[in-house]
């Protein structure tokens, strides 16, 4: 099994850290009488998950020349965009869930009602994060301006919710190839996307690093949703910190119900070496190389 090694492992894991420590200031607990739904969005934003989407924008600043805190604010505000939209995904009216990353779901804890609010709420901190003060001092206003901007397309209708509309619209029937590939590409792959991508513009980077960035993000974003739909069928709960089998129970469009695990897994692997080839653009992609090989045998 590919393993991150352990020096980028460490870089993850610092990565995740500083991650957690800016989204818990831009996510204050204040006594206000409503405090119960910044409870609900610190449940779900916080002490969590992978910060994949957070570290992709730290790491493609990083080679691109600009420092990693000034990227940290779009950092915070991708991973809270992410964590609200499993809170979302999580509902009894979606798909349904019970856990995520280890705990129960937000809804499980705090009722419907609040988690949805939850979510609403993680969505607007993030473009208020994206364009506060703090961010804009540190990546200048044109550049804060695009980073938002960008993010909210990708966010949005022509993007992530879009693709969430298309898997609800095919439960319980197989779409074809073609449909897949584009439900998953706006699912998963405009956040990943947009994530590398902030890195870049948050840098000053060239256009020709951009387009790079993006194409190495839009590849390993399908490889990833693969993997994730290969996990539902072959994972087990406690080291997935949520359900398996939930896709097959919930007829969900699934890249093993169209392909077959044997075809995912040369899929994973031919998406994941295309995508490395696109770090071609840049030098000093160690950790991007070896963090997306790990991610082909991810178990979580
Ligand atoms: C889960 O994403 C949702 C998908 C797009 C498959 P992650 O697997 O990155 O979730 P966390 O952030 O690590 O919990
Ligand atoms: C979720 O895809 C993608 C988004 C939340 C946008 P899935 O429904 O496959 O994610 P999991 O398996 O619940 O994490
Ligand atoms: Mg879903
Ligand atoms: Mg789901
Ligand atoms: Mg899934």
């Amino acid at each position: 099994m590919q393993v991150l090694s352990m020096k980028h492992k460490e870089r993850l894991a610092a990565y995740a850290n500083r991650i957690e420590e800016e989204l818990s200031h831009f996510l204050p607990l204040e006594g206000l009488p409503q405090q119960e739904v910044m409870e609900a969005m610190r449940y779900s934003a916080l002490g969590g998950g992978k910060r994949l989407r957070g570290a992709f924008v730290l790491e493609f600043c990083r080679i691109s020349g600009g420092s990693v805190e000034a990227a940290l604010p779009y950092a915070c505000a991708i991973e809270m965009i992410h964590a609200y939209s499993l809170i979302h995904d999580d509902l009894p009216c979606m798909d349904d869930d019970e856990l995520r990353r280890g705990k129960p779901c937000c809804h499980k804890v705090y009722g419907e009602a609040t988690a949805l609010l939850a979510g609403d709420g993680l969505l607007n901190r993030a473009f208020e994060t994206a364009l506060s003060e703090e961010a804009v001092d540190r990546v200048g206003e044109a550049r804060a301006l695009r980073l938002s901007r960008e993010l909210a397309g990708a966010a949005g209708y022509y993007g992530m919710i879009g693709g969430q509309c298309i898997d609800l619209a095919y439960d319980g029937r197989v779409p074809d190839r073609a449909t897949l590939d584009r439900l998953i590409a706006l699912k998963t792959g405009a956040l990943i996307r947009v994530a590398c991508r902030m890195g870049c513009i948050a840098a000053g980077a060239e256009a020709a690093q951009i387009t790079a960035a993006d194409t190495f993000a839009a590849k390993l974003g399908q490889a990833f949703q693969i993997r994730d739909d290969m996990l539902d069928v072959e994972g087990d709960t406690v080291t997935l910190g949520k359900a398996v089998h939930a896709d097959e129970k919930q007829g969900k469009s699934t890249y093993p119900a169209l392909l077959g695990m044997e075809t995912c897994r040369a899929e994973v692997a031919r998406l994941t070496e295309e995508a490395n080839a696109a770090l071609s653009a840049f030098s000093d992609t160690a950790f991007l190389e070896d963090l997306a090989l790990a991610l082909v045998t991810r178990m979580n």
